[in-house]
């Protein structure tokens, strides 16, 4: 600090000498090439000027990818997948990524510089966060490549393929990073595109790439606009697309890829809300504020764009608020002194101007700091918008700038029911004293991150990536590597073989027929399990035997009035049974049909059964309001009362097992035996998921060593609604092996029966609704998946599809109406054997990560990453 002359007061004002980086560390090259197959070579699009946002000049000429280099580099990154990366050891490949983040470490200072130098990032946020983070992810994936089979994706889970990776601008090096490492430590090879503005750092990378000897093609890096990214993530030669950026690419990503069976994980917008409670250090909660909405200009993703402050401390918070953001310094994104940078272009530059006109017209009461505005380049001083309404643009789009829109809350519900009115989901921020309302409050939140008492925090072990509409997959911790590796395949705890099944099930019976007598199972002597068993199925059969013969006897009479016996003329003959009306299963209830259509459907043998109702439109609405309705309890149950529950439908299916085998194809001769194999393992797959739901969290969550004095955890959270086209081959096991383990982690279901023999579902729904499961939990309706899912597929309430059943044609139909809204898509490449795969795939396709950070101790307020 030095004392400025200039006043003619007799106090000493105070003010920053400037002290600049050097840019000559950077070592900025007048032209930079793209790097394939381990060579830095001309792309065949024109050559492009990259631009220093903070001046205005122009840095260096990039070269830039036609289409052609788009297949080049995908050639090269299979050769190099085929011949070299997978067959690698795990220990090996590991080495690379050391040597990288090494690479990244030595030449930490020259990267900071070129990446403010493009970006308009302040230099010290360059210095301290992005750069030792970016590091910092290649050293924790690093660790990972040799293992991959402890990272709880079973003993051998393999690499994807071909990555197609593209990367926005507001964290070049970083995001690189996110992206590369995960991907390279799984055991795939990679192709990515930096974003128009700032291919510089990337690009700089392929030399430490170079350097650590990576074998060539392992890493391909293309540079171009978004015409070039579409050609990337649409290339027929790319297994897996990852993508950040905005929501709306996204949508498009997601749409043009519906029906290709690619994996895909978007990491999009947010509109995050960081909540002030009146108990909150108020002081700490306004470093809080300044961090999660100017850090790195505003352009971040998950910052804290609504601050939602509560009433009785709104005016403290924003004049203490006002008083801190007008010492914000605004300038030089190269002095080391600079709190807030230049933003990245033009173009953004009028997002921003245009967003907060709209602010203005729209209302609300526009405060901006004092601070000196640079002539030249792309500078917006730090804003601050009260009197701001929820309906506001201001308060519900992506600003991505320094700019923060400031709302009032009276009670916590309120505060919960205003943060999570946003069609995003990524983070949210929460000041408080109490523990228990912030353990509350981060339960509460349906976003991706939470951080109570801090914010923007960022780490590799701890997952990173949004709910709803930010998109789906995570980056960082193992949710960040399964989106790398296969995981499709069945694990933990489950029995792969058909023999272990068949033993399992064996057990089960013959507990069953020691539980008629009082006796367990594991008394029961070795080798009288399968007599007992078949001589269950026997009496079973002579049962069922008899049912038939009477109802033989009484086909073609069902119309005759046998009910008044009293009647002396009445003719004594065979009881007529009453028949059955199938209709919907809707919120607990059994309504006919909105369209009052039905269809015929077949038994086993394809003789006519019975008329099923045909859902509608209406009926899928209903359906999907009901499980929306019904989410907030199931999800909000213990895990506990869940399982509880589960394993009541199970006991309930027992009861009723007979019923179900003679509903499947009898219980005679080899289609007898497939029918009661199929009705014992839908009940043991209930079982199964009932005992699944006390360990999802600790199996799937977990604590993050974060460096900072942070605790930091991950949690599993189910994802809201899901719909679900049942399995057309198994009409019992196939729908109960999609139901269970969607349910078990607190999802509510619309599930769509097989088509043609929808009487099992129908009669599992009375199952369902004499167990304890709530109504609405699992909805079933009956009738044309063609004509009912794309009502479901379309729906903004529904979250997530699982298309098991769903034919090749109508699934890319549904995956583009999925996009609309960023729903999650599970779609195996085949049809699951329901007898030997149980679905715990499944069970995970449904999860969200939730990660939720902590101050412990003294807490810093100075910026760092902790690296
Ligand atoms: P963008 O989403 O267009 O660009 C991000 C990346 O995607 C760039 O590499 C771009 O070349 C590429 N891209 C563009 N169109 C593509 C396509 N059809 N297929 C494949 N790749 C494509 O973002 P843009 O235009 O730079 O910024 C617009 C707004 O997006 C911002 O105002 C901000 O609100 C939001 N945004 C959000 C980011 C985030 O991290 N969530 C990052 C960047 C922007």
């Amino acid at each position: 600090m030095t004392p400025s002359g200039s006043s003619t007061s007799t106090s000493i004002e105070w003010d920053y000498a400037p002290a600049p980086e050097s840019a000559a560390i950077g070592r900025i090259r007048d032209r930079y090439q793209m790097y394939v197959g381990g060579r830095c070579v001309d792309g065949r699009g024109d050559d492009v000027k990259t631009i220093n946002p903070g001046t205005e000049e122009a840095l260096a000429s990039v070269s830039t990818a036609s289409i052609a280099d788009v297949d080049d580099a995908v050639a090269a990154a299979r050769t190099a997948y085929e011949q070299t990366w997978s067959r690698m050891s795990g220990t090996e490949r590991g080495k690379y990524l050391f040597r990288i983040a090494r690479g990244i470490a030595e030449r930490a200072r020259e990267l900071a510089v070129v990446e403010t130098l493009d970006n308009g990032k302040p230099i010290k946020e360059s210095r301290d966060v992005d750069i030792p983070t970016a590091s910092a992810h290649f050293f924790y994936h690093a660790g990972w490549a040799d293992k991959l089979q402890h990272a709880g994706f079973g003993p051998s889970p393999s690499s994807l393929g071909v990555a197609g990776q593209v990367i926005p601008w507001n964290f070049p090096l970083l995001m690189a990073a996110w992206k590369i490492a995960p991907a390279l430590a799984a055991g795939n090879t990679v192709v990515i595109k930096p974003a128009e503005t700032t291919p510089l750092s990337i690009l700089v990378l392929a030399e430490i790439i170079a350097d650590a000897d990576l074998p060539p093609g392992v890493v391909n890096i293309i540079t171009g606009d978004g015409d070039i990214g579409a050609a990337l993530v649409n290339h027929r030669g790319i297994d897996k697309v990852a993508f950040t950026g905005s929501t709306e690419v996204g949508k498009q990503i997601q749409s043009s890829l519906a029906g290709t069976g690619r994996k895909i994980t978007l990491e999009l917008g947010g509109k995050a809300a960081n909540i002030i409670f009146d108990d909150a250090p108020v002081d700490q909660a306004v470093e809080g504020i300044v961090n999660g909405i100017f850090f790195n200009q505003g352009h971040v993703c998950c910052a804290g764009s609504r601050l939602l402050v509560q009433e009785s401390v709104a005016d403290e918070v924003i004049e203490k608020l006002r008083a801190r953001v007008a010492t914000l310094r605004l300038g030089d994104p190269m002095d080391k002194n600079t709190d807030i940078g230049a933003i990245n272009s033009a173009t953004q530059l009028a997002t921003i101007r245009s967003l907060t006109d709209a602010g203005d017209a729209e209302g609300a009461s526009r405060w901006t700091s004092p601070c000196p505005v640079p002539d030249r380049g792309f500078f917006f001083p730090p804003t601050v918008f009260t009197d701001v309404s929820q309906s506001m643009r201001i308060a519900r789009e992506e600003i991505f700038g320094p700019v923060l829109s400031v709302l009032t809350f009276r009670t916590p519900d309120e505060a919960v029911a205003k943060a999570n009115n946003t069609p995003y989901g990524l983070s949210a921020g929460v000041w408080t004293e109490k523990g228990s309302r912030i353990l509350g409050m981060a339960s509460a939140m349906r976003a991706g991150v939470v951080w109570a008492n801090t914010f923007n925090r960022f780490d590799p072990t701890a997952a990173f990536g949004g709910y709803k509409e930010s998109g789906f997959g995570r980056e960082g911790g193992r949710s960040g590597l399964s989106a790398y590796l296969d995981t499709d395949d069945e694990f933990v705890g489950e029995s792969p073989s058909a023999g272990t099944i068949s033993a399992v099930t064996t057990s089960r019976r013959d507990d069953r027929s020691h539980r008629v007598r009082g006796t367990a199972v594991d008394t029961a002597p070795a080798g009288t399990a399968d007599v007992s068993a078949e001589a269950a199925t026997l009496a079973v059969a002579e049962r069922l035997s008899e049912a038939e013969a009477l109802a033989d006897a009484v086909e073609g009479v069902a119309s005759v009035d046998t009910a008044d016996t009293a009647d002396a003329t009445t003719i004594p003959g065979p009881r007529v049974g009453v028949a059955k009306t199938y209709k919907l299963y809707i919120g607990g209830a059994f309504p006919r049909s909105e369209s009052g259509r039905t269809y015929p459907v077949t038994d086993s043998s394809g003789a006519f059964a019975a008329n099923a109702a045909q859902a509608s439109r209406k009926d899928a609405r209903d359906a999907v309001s009901a499980a929306r309705k019904a989410f907030r309890g199931w999800s909000g149950a213990t895990a506990y009362n869940r399982g509880q529950v589960i394993y009541r439908i199970a006991e309930m299916l027992e009861g009723r097992r007979a019923q179900f085998i003679d509903l499947l194809g009898g219980a005679a001769g080899a289609a007898g035996s497939a029918a009661a194999r199929d009705v014992d393992l839908s009940i043991d797959r209930l079982v199964q998921f009932a005992g699944w739901t006390d360990k999802i969290a600790a199996v799937f969550g977990g604590a993050n060593p974060v460096a900072g004095p942070y605790f930091s955890f991950s949690t599993p959270e189910p994802t809201g609604v899901v719909a679900a086209i049942g399995p057309q081959d198994d009409p019992l096991l196939g729908l109960v092996s999609v139901i269970a383990p969607i349910i078990t982690s607190g999802n509510t279901i619309v599930a769509i029966a097989n088509r043609s023999r929808p009487l099992p579902a129908i009669t599992l729904a009375e199952v369902l609704a004499t167990s304890d499961l709530p109504g609405g939990v699992v909805n079933i309706l009956t009738g044309d998946p063609a004509e009912i899912a794309p009502h479901l597929a379309a729906h903004g309430d529904v979250n997530a599809l699982d298309l098991t059943g769903s034919s090749a044609s109508l699934r890319t139909e549904l995956e583009r109406a999925a996009a609309g809204t960023v729903k999650r898509v599970y779609a195996p490449s085949r049809v699951p054997d329901f007898t030997r795969e149980p679905g715990t795939a499944r069970m995970r396709a449904f999860l969200e990560t939730k990660t939720v950070w902590h101050p412990t101790g003294a807490v810093s307020l100075a910026g760092g990453s902790g690296y």
